[in-house]
């Protein structure tokens, strides 16, 4: 067979991984052929691509982003798209079955090309973890590493000057990175999605970690809202599948942090940099496992299916499960990481 590989949506620590992980053992034990389709659903769709042979993926398990490239393109839109153009674009480059790796929008656009009739196999990323179907998702372990890694480095700034640090970390409508990290560096607050909060209750903890002569340290997902917002605070707009890009309530609650307390205060907005740079040893293993599960289930022939991690084991889950919910942090982390609160 001749197997088409891309990564689309936004890209994760890890992509190059499961890229190895597919080719290498496709090629050793399968022996089967493959092509990089470049910068996601948009390279299908226009027939770009690029070769990918064992050459091609030397030393690429540590190496950050995807040399595929990516992009947020709906294979369903403008006039090439549409799973007749789609197939009839793989049938011109004589690919027999695509692997596609990316999150909710890739995946939802593979299956709806899979029930078309199209041989696809799926692989999820995202640093939110926020797929139901997945235990974790790689690109998490290293999103959480780096978070903590900076809020480490902010309390000194934060401890030198007595100040309130407030540090935004993404992860969309779930609050695993801030949960997680927050947790790992012992913040005095942390606030996410699932948990909407009043200004009082975050002056509260500010007030009790100041009053015992600590730097305060609030950790927010850039989804949070307090319990007076009616959705999350987005001044970016919409991003290409109409969803508002979130990013910025760190700067709304720290000025108000120091207007009602006193204590002087700022805010870091971490963005972009929890998806950058070297995969953790985590996320390598568990993107490289994933890879080569696709590539079986591509052999096995069992298209409109999604590798997954579940415990400690990778299985295949249909598409249509494993795009029915989002994975929230449920009422119990949340109230167990919050007895350590203020
Ligand atoms: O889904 C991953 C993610 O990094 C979110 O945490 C964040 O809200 C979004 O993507 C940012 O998207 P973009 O890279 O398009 O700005």
């Amino acid at each position: 067979m001749r197997i088409g590989v891309l990564t689309s949506g936004g890209d994760c620590p890890g992509l190059n991984a499961v890229i190895r992980g597919v080719v290498l053992k496709g090629t050793a034990v399968y022996n089967q052929e493959f092509v990089g389709i470049r910068d996601g659903w948009k390279g299908v769709v226009e027939g770009l691509t690029m070769p990918l042979s064992r050459h091609e993926v030397r030393g690429l398990s540590k190496q950050g982003g995807t040399v595929l490239g990516t992009s947020r393109t709906n294979p369903f839109d403008g006039p090439h798209g549409g799973p007749e153009n789609v197939q009839a674009t793989m049938n011109r480059l004589g690919m027999d079955a695509l692997i596609a790796i990316g999150g909710e929008g890739t995946l939802a656009a593979a299956r709806r090309l899979t029930d078309a009739g199209l041989n696809i196999v799926g692989v999820p990323k995202t640093i939110d973890n926020d797929l139901d179907a997945t235990d974790y998702s790689f690109g998490f372990n290293t999103a959480v590493e780096i978070a903590t890694e900076a809020i480490d480095r902010l309390r000194t700034t934060g401890d030198s000057h007595r100040r309130c640090m407030v540090v935004e970390v993404m992860g969309r409508h779930v609050g695993w990175i801030a949960l997680h990290a927050g947790m790992a560096a012992g913040a005095h607050g942390i606030l996410i999605p699932e948990q909407p909060k009043s200004m009082e209750q975050i002056l509260e903890w500010v007030n009790s970690a100041n009053d015992r002569g600590r730097a305060p340290m609030i950790v927010v997902s850039e989804g949070f809202t307090l319990d007076t917002m009616e959705t999350p605070h987005s001044e970016k707009g919409l991003d290409a599948f109409n969803r508002p890009r979130l990013g910025g309530i760190a700067d709304v609650l720290a000025p108000i942090i120091e207007q009602r307390t006193g204590i002087e205060s700022r805010a870091t907005v971490l963005g972009h940099l929890q998806r950058g740079g070297v995969p953790s040893a985590y996320d390598r293993v568990l993107a490289t496992r994933l890879g080569m599960a696709a590539i079986d289930s591509v052999m096995d022939r069992e298209w409109g299916t999604m590798v997954a991690l579940r415990g400690t084991d990778i299985v295949r889950v249909p598409f249509a499960e494993a795009l029915g919910g989002l994975k929230t942090v449920p009422q119990e982390r949340y109230d167990e990481a919050a007895v350590l609160f203020g």
